[in-house]
């Protein structure tokens, strides 16, 4: 435990008005990996997170916001429901919160809370559930995207595998939209995925630029899916292609000679539909 939490007290509130205070420090430190990993726990910006991270059963350590900021009402409603379930609260200055929030665009709240990670899935038999695994994906938007775009499609969850960037980074859940707070993510070594991958009740489907599969061609109905989508710059290594059911590619026109890898998710986890509503009930 860092020295600055241990300094944490639920529901208790404090005033700050120094941007050079410990406690401010601390979470401002959390912009860094090194100190989330340190930490087990991550900081989102933004009112529309914070209530997201509520409304999805997640627990605010702690919450900062400056009660006289144009935010007004808002901020202070989530400030009285973070206490309520126990968070400490940091009353502070626009100053205070601009210096821990992006230079572009300051927000009013900022919540810290613990990163939940998830074991591998076991026991699945229902043939609509749907696992994404990204093979050491680079790009924190395009990881926030992807989770976003899982949520939306109804998969059951994320697996990262290798050395990945970080989903707990702020840029990360700021692209994921609150969906951060609704979809398990896994963290596996390729050791670790290749192993667990033997007990996979369904079929395992790599995309591949050279998959030899159109990927309309696949039956993704009769059975769970596991989904591989290789690295933004190499793909998918054979290490991970040979362990596959089936490689499919996305026939594409124009001069590009692929597809952005969370816009080849999208395409791939809405053509398989698994969870999403029969057409015909159109809004
Ligand atoms: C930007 S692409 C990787 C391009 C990389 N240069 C390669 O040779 O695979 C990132 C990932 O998106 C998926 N992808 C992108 N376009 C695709 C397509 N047309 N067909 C199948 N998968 C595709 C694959 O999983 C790919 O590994």
């Amino acid at each position: 435990m860092t020295e600055e939490k241990k300094h944490i007290r639920p529901g208790r509130i404090y005033e700050i008005t120094a941007v050079s205070n410990a406690r401010i420090k601390g979470i401002r430190s959390l912009a860094q990996k090194k100190n989330r990993d340190n930490d087990n726990t991550f900081m989102v910006e933004g009112m529309k997170l914070v209530r997201d991270a509520f409304d999805n059963g997640w627990k605010i350590e702690t919450l900062v916001y400056a009660p006289g900021s144009r935010a007004g009402d808002q901020a202070r409603e989530l400030a009285a429901r973070a206490r309520v379930s126990g968070a400490e609260i940091l009353e502070v200055n626009e100053k205070v919160l601009a210096s821990m929030t992006r230079r572009e665009n300051p927000q009013m709240v900022v919540g810290v809370m613990r990163q939940q990670w998830h074991p591998a899935p076991a026991g699945i038999v229902d043939p609509a559930s749907t696992w994404v695994v990204l093979d050491r994906i680079r790009d924190p938007g395009n990881l926030g995207t992807i989770i976003r775009t899982a949520d939306s499609a109804g998969a059951d969850g994320i697996i990262l595998v290798g050395d990945t960037t970080d989903p707990y980074s702020l840029e990360a859940t700021r692209a994921s939209m609150g969906s951060i707070f609704n979809v398990p993510l896994v963290k596996l070594t390729e050791s670790q995925f290749l192993d667990w991958r033997k007990r996979w009740p369904g079929i395992v489907v790599g995309t591949h630029l050279e998959g030899a599969a159109d990927f309309r061609s696949i039956d993704y109905d009769s059975s769970p899916v596991l989904l591989l989508m290789g690295n933004e710059q190499q793909g998918l290594p054979p290490s991970l292609a040979e362990n596959c059911d089936r490689l499919a590619y996305i026939p594409m026109n124009g001069a590009a000679d692929s597809l952005n890898l969370a816009i080849a998710t999208g395409v791939m986890l809405f053509h398989m539909g698994k969870r999403l509503p029969p057409p015909g009930n159109e809004k």
